[in-house]
């Protein structure tokens, strides 16, 4: 499988660590940065991985850094992205099969590599269900993409009578 990775420096040891077992298990890794420990904004690297994402150049993005929170609330705003942080193996195995997320991010500072690199192995492994249900879920999601962008809200809050549309 194609993965896309990345990280800030605050997680740095652990993209490593993913990006080397990820590679002993035959995958083909593409990263996208940071390279060392200087500090970095990991907005900027994780756009890189979302991206890669998006485009199809890679089938699912990991991204480590402290915590793996901001990261996700970034990838969030690439369209076509459903980024989850996870650091437990049964929301590894739902994160795929109920919701389709396509990035993984983790914290460093949260989990220690060998439990780190068992969610990887998990997220990685799980397959999509497809089952109706979670599909109807996650086409609510994509449409939430379409209602709220800046030119739709406008016309909608006018419709509201709320701010201008203008
Ligand atoms: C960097 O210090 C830290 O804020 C970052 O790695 C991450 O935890 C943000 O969500």
């Amino acid at each position: 499988m194609k993965i896309a990775i990345g990280s800030d420096h605050a997680g740095l040891n652990l993209k490593r660590a993913i990006h080397k077992a990820l590679e002993e298990a035959g995958h083909e890794v593409r990263d996208f940065g940071t390279d060392d420990t200087a500090a970095v904004d990991y907005p900027d690297y994780v756009v890189r991985v979302a991206q890669a994402v998006v485009s199809q150049e890679a089938e699912l993005g990991i991204f480590a850094c402290g915590s793996g929170l901001g990261p996700a609330i970034a990838a969030n705003k690439v369209p076509g992205i459903r980024a989850v942080t996870v650091h437990d193996v049964y929301s590894a195995r739902s994160s795929r099969r109920d919701n389709n997320a396509n990035l993984l991010t983790m914290g460093e500072r949260v989990i220690g590599i060998g439990s780190a690199l068992e969610v990887v192995k998990t997220w990685i492994a799980e397959p999509y269900s497809g089952a109706d249900r979670h599909q109807r879920r996650l086409d609510k999601i994509a449409a939430l993409e379409e209602v709220n962008r800046p030119s739709e809200c406008g016309t909608r809050n006018a419709e509201r009578g709320m701010g201008d549309a203008g």
